[in-house]
């Protein structure tokens, strides 16, 4: 098997073209978006870069075999294609995973132990062994049958990219963080410029803003699937972490402050602050956004407020837009984004955004209005 393989990001809806650049950044490969993801071609050491460094990608897999199969048969053969000897030394514990949509093979149980047994029959015929104890390390395979045409993909990643390590616990409808981490490059916020979230919850965006101004890979805090895989070089994996290591200067970051009116959820800010390792780098005060005054120099404020989902909330929450645009007035030359799933949201606000996109926050479809 080449070195070099072909690869696959994940990415929400909406996000793919943000992943796209940010790979092509880091300088892959034949980069290619889609619908979903991105294609694009790296060696493993790159991949395991991609995993610590990308912000707004769900996974990263490898793509090991592709083709159209509407039979079972046509699947046991794409995955029987897979040089899986070359991968795996056997005592690996297969984890797989089927996701099937708008396809003749519509049962991710059944892709699941088709998968499974050709997988073991041809680690069988090609290594001669006989027993596969899956003692050992977790090698999570996932197969995605869309439109009759499958992908069978390593998942390089493990846990979602989303989860960093810094946050324990989740409060009030959190923001994912790679959506947060979008959300802060969608703004007109770059690094340098003051920034304030006045609902900061548990202070994801803020968290997310400031990886970005010093430069620090969102995923040092955590590890990867590809890490126990037998054919990656663990210390050359070793060394590309402890560079990045390096690579942070938390000097950089200046002006990112968050505020929320709820003592608990800023309790919790304030651990995730730590446990992302930026103690005392972003200051946080419990105050209504109804009596925020921002003194210095304009910048952005950037918000994840309540959407009101249900009927009963939504009078207080489109009380609250109108408070925030109140608030955005008190700040002359300071810009203002908020993300909301509700379609009152500008009438609310009184005044029509100057760019919209249209996101999913989990499954809630939202809007992203920047002013
Ligand atoms: C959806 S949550 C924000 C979640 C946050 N992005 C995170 O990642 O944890 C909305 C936040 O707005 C805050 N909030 C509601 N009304 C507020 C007000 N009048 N002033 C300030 N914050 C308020 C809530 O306390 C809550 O923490």
């Amino acid at each position: 098997m080449s070195d070099i393989f072909n690869a696959w990001a994940g990415a929400a809806f909406g996000l793919e073209g943000l992943v796209s650049a940010e790979l092509k950044r880091l300088g892959m490969r034949e980069v290619r978006a889609e619908n979903g993801g991105v294609r694009f071609q790296a060696d493993a050491e790159s991949l395991f870069f991609c995993n610590l460094r990308l912000r707004f990608c769900d996974r990263v897999f490898i793509l090991l075999a592709e083709a159209e199969c509407l039979s079972f048969e046509d699947l046991f053969q794409l995955v029987s294609s897979v040089p899986w000897e070359k991968l795996m030394n056997g005592s690996e514990k297969i984890n797989i995973s089927a996701h099937c949509a708008r396809s003749r093979l519509m049962s991710p149980r059944d892709c699941q132990s088709i998968t499974k047994k050709a997988i073991i029959e041809q680690l069988r015929k090609r290594t001669g062994k006989s027993v596969f104890p899956e003692t050992g390390a977790d090698f999570p395979v996932q197969v995605s049958v869309h439109q009759d045409r499958v992908k069978i993909l390593l998942n390089t990643s493990g846990a979602t990219l989303s989860r960093r390590g810094y946050r324990t616990w989740n409060g009030e409808a959190p923001l994912r963080e790679t959506l947060a981490s979008a959300l802060v490059e969608l703004s007109p916020w770059r690094p340098g410029m003051p920034l304030h979230d006045p609902c900061c919850g548990t202070g994801t965006l803020l968290i997310e803003a400031a990886f970005r101004a010093s430069h620090r890979a969102p995923g040092l805090a955590r590890s990867f699937a590809m890490e126990s895989f037998s054919f990656v070089d663990s210390a050359a994996l070793d060394s590309i972490r402890n560079e990045n290591v390096h690579q942070a200067d938390l000097s950089l970051i200046s002006h990112i402050s968050g505020s929320d009116i709820d003592p608990e959820a800023l309790r919790l800010a304030g651990l995730h602050v730590r446990q992302a390792g930026l103690e005392d780098r972003i200051p946080l005060s419990c105050i209504p956004l109804q009596e925020l005054n921002l003194p210095g120099e304009p910048g952005v404020l950037i918000c994840n407020p309540p959407y009101g989902e249900r009927l009963s909330d939504q009078r207080s929450c489109r009380e609250l837009y109108r408070d925030m645009a109140s608030l955005w007035r008190r700040h002359p030359g300071w810009r203002f984004c908020a993300i909301s799933s509700d379609p009152g949201f500008e009438q609310a606000f009184g005044r029509r955004a100057e760019k919209k996109r249209r996101l999913y926050n989990g499954r809630l479809e939202c809007v992203f209005y920047i002013y």
